[in-house]
């Protein structure tokens, strides 16, 4: 189950303990009692929140058989959790082969290498692989320091890019970068993202601050004149989507200083926004592009690095170098997720059902001033609650109040920022399910 990402306390304990109460049955209790004592406890994640005894499809269900529409699933669950010809496949190649050590090739990973170069813009062509993302974006960082000579990276303040050393240095997330005495990555230097009008960085459009940010971005890469890249999401994960234009004058200014670009897709990437790469909406080719989370289904963990082709540059090193770099299960698995995806049409799919879930949520704004904003890009979508439209201020108790009665409902679904209903639902999801699920949420806003 999610965890929310809230800041300070709020007034809705309530809420929060009706619903610690209600895993009150003693198979939860008992799971959620030895899984805070069994790890090691951290921020949005353990101790739980609940229990998960099933995944399938869009639906996961704990212990005492509750059952919740998942529209978060940690954005792996593009394709529904279990996929049966996804599960299938995996059965097979565990059969077939099991296991590649790094210096064998194995034909998975081979045909999962040669199908990503392929689908992959420009001449983004060469691969590999790791077991999770995080430190995918910290072999991109190692391939743009080997190709540039340089080490300096520029990303943006509130960005997650996993929680590796490198990772959480490129990152601006507080959570992920509090606490760790002593220091994080040497050159790793950031700047204020674009936001929304309702954001409070002081700029009355999204226009106007793509541009303040563009601009910034620009200049700092000249100022400084030595970065190796600049790392993004495409999309940034709140959700927000970027002003037209501003990822071609990033771009141009990238090439003007001979910095990389590098486009962390790990979260949009894969169909989730409406076509098969977030970027693609830009028009913008990136140098390095990372993704993971669905590559694997939602079962099996990989994640990937595709860079341009004359990136090869570092063949004398280990750059990667991980066990599973060339595991057969999982490359299935991923080769399996990506026909899927194309054969099922469910980029397209993403893309007519955003569009018809945002409108629908945009019909809330006319029956409630705390909806500040109603956002995305295909099955990507965000609903900002503001105290009051028009004056930012962000209306967080308000959210957390929607999410226990959504909880209560059958719907999860993640907070981001504080008061963005973050609504991520699989591809997969038929019309009559994202109806009730819509449903829930205006019910949960309308309550106030
Ligand atoms: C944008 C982004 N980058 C990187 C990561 C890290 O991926 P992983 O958890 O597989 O290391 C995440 C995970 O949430 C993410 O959302």
């Amino acid at each position: 189950m999610n965890v929310i990402h809230t800041e300070g306390e709020s007034n809705t304990a309530q809420a929060r303990q009706e619903w610690n109460a209600r895993q009150n049955d003693p198979a939860s209790r008992e799971l959620l009692r030895r899984d805070a004592d069994a790890f090691l406890h951290q921020s949005l994640s353990s101790p739980c929140v609940s229990t998960i005894a099933k995944a399938e499809g869009i639906w996961i269900e704990d212990l005492a058989g509750r059952r919740y529409m998942d529209f978060h699933g940690n954005s792996v669950h593009h394709i529904g959790y279990a996929h049966p010809r996804l599960v299938a496949a995996i059965k097979k190649q565990l059969d077939d082969l099991s296991f590649a050590p790094r210096r064998f090739a194995c034909e998975p990973a081979v045909e999962l290498a040669e199908t990503l170069g392929a689908l992959a813009p420009g001449d983004l062509s060469k691969v590999l692989f790791t077991t999770g993302g995080s430190d995918a974006i910290e072999v991109a960082l190692k391939v743009a320091r080997a190709a540039t000579g340089r080490f300096k990276t520029l990303s943006f303040w509130d960005a997650f890019h996993g929680a590796g050393f490198g990772a959480a240095s490129v990152g601006g997330e507080a959570t992920f970068r509090s606490q760790i005495a002593g220091p994080l990555m040497t050159g790793a230097e950031h700047v204020a993202p674009w936001a929304s009008r309702n954001c409070a960085y002081g700029h009355d459009s999204l226009e106007d601050s793509a541009r303040a940010c563009a601009n910034m971005i620009s200049y700092v890469l000249g100022r400084e004149g030595d970065f190796a890249a600049v790392v993004a999401e495409p999309m940034r994960a709140t959700p927000l989507v970027p002003a037209p234009g501003f990822w071609k004058a990033v771009r141009e200014a990238c090439d003007r200083h001979g910095t990389l670009l590098i486009f962390d897709e790990i979260p949009t990437g894969l169909g989730k926004t409406g076509r098969f790469f977030s970027h693609e909406h830009d028009g913008v080719t990136p140098d390095i592009l990372v993704l993971g989370k669905a590559l694997g289904g939602g079962i099996l963990p990989i994640a990937s690095v595709i860079a341009r082709r004359d990136l090869d540059v570092a063949g004398d090193f280990a750059i990667g170098h991980y066990t599973h770099e060339k595991n057969p299960v999982t490359t299935r698995a991923a080769l399996t997720t990506i026909a899927i995806i194309r054969e099922e049409g469910l980029a397209e799919r993403a893309a007519e059902l955003g569009t018809y879930a945002m409108d629908r949520l945009r019909g809330l704004m006319d029956q409630s001033p705390h909806v500040g904003e109603v956002r995305g890009r295909g099955l990507m979508m965000g609903v900002e609650l503001v105290e009051e439209r028009g004056a930012y201020k962000p209306a967080r108790e308000l959210a957390e109040r929607v999410y226990y009665r959504s909880l209560e409902e059958g719907l999860s679904f993640k907070i981001s920022a504080g008061n963005v209903l973050t609504l991520s639902p699989p591809l997969i999801i038929g019309r009559a399910e994202l109806d009730k699920a819509l449903g829930i949420v205006e019910a949960a806003v309308l309550a106030g």
